[in-house]
């Protein structure tokens, strides 16, 4: 008897064998992926405003190439994972639109300030860090062509990783003000990154189907782990402080346990609450409508070329 498409797409995620474009899938599937992949370069873009912020401003040559290196590396993560959801059928003007009135979501970490040039350290070390440890179990996620993406961005984003460390490190082994000016960045930007995989599984109303189709690998609150585990660690290297009373190795677990995560302020945040929220879509949009004579020019260019 002739399996039926359903079966067929189930039998191929137990077997771990990709699913490409136009294979049969169900709706929900889809839609879960086009929410997930669009969201996640949304954030790609949004995430190069806070940093942009600095590339001027940078202390050295050196850094500057490297952070501008990075910044562009952000919107060429950005471009693949558009570029993966469009072949999921959604089109990338719908995508930004989406965007730009508020409908789609980007993740909350871009919404705070950098204040400071440490802001770019612990961007790198922090937010790039716990980015990495989401998106390594996704090079194996079961959408070939968001799988495909995320093997390249993994290794950007180790990159980005280590720059942030290096940058905390000089400053760490800097002058008093230098030392002040690291801690007070890891400060303000550890509870963010912690929120940054999302709330906690017992209110992720998507992680049980996604984990069932082998969208997600890990839950939220096992990825959050693993990182706090890692930066309580790292954080030593810098001879600088995580701002967790409650951070305390916990020999049963073998993990670090840690304190209550400010739920009240994700959801504020994520809502369109938080600092920066609405200059970052302002931005978004005054650079999409100054990039219009762009778009045209590369449509007259192809069609000339069609022809
Ligand atoms: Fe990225
Ligand atoms: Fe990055």
């Amino acid at each position: 008897m002739a399996l039926t498409p359903e079966q067929v797409f189930d039998s191929k995620v137990d077997q771990e064998i990709r699913i490409e474009p136009r294979d049969w899938m169900p709706d929900k599937y889809r839609q879960t992926l086009v929410r997930q992949i669009s969201q996640h370069a949304h954030s790609e873009i949004v995430g190069m405003l806070p940093e942009g912020n600095w590339i001027t401003r940078a202390p050295s040559l050196r850094r500057k190439a490297t952070l501008i290196a990075k910044v562009q590396d952000e919107a060429g993560h950005g471009l693949y994972l558009y570029s993966a959801a469009e072949t999921l059928g959604t089109s990338r003007t719908e995508m930004i639109e989406q965007l730009h009135n508020g409908k789609a979501k980007y993740s909350s970490i871009f919404n705070y300030p950098t204040i400071s040039w440490a802001d770019m350290g612990a961007i790198g070390w922090l937010v790039d860090g716990a980015a990495i440890m989401n998106q390594v179990p996704l090079c194996r996620t079961s959408y070939g062509p968001y799988a495909r993406a995320m093997v390249r961005i993994c290794k950007e984003e180790s990159f980005h990783q280590r720059q942030g460390f290096e940058i905390l490190l000089t400053l760490s082994r800097g002058t008093e003000a230098q030392r002040h000016m690291c801690q007070d960045s890891i400060n303000r930007w550890w509870w963010p990154s912690v929120m940054m995989f999302g709330p906690s599984d017992d209110a992720s109303p998507h992680t049980a189907q996604s984990m069932k189709w082998k969208i997600k690998r890990f839950t939220n609150d096992e990825l959050r782990q693993k990182f706090v585990d890692i930066c309580a660690e790292q954080v030593k290297l810098l001879g600088m402080t995580l701002p967790d009373p409650l951070l305390n190795w916990n020999e049963v677990r073998q993990h670090y346990d840690f304190g209550p995560i400010n739920w009240e302020e994700f959801w504020s945040v994520i809502s369109g609450n938080g600092p920066c929220n609405k200059e970052r879509l302002d931005a978004r949009v005054k650079a999409h409508e100054e990039g219009e004579w762009v778009r045209q020019a590369a449509n007259a260019y192809a069609k000339k070329h069609r022809q």
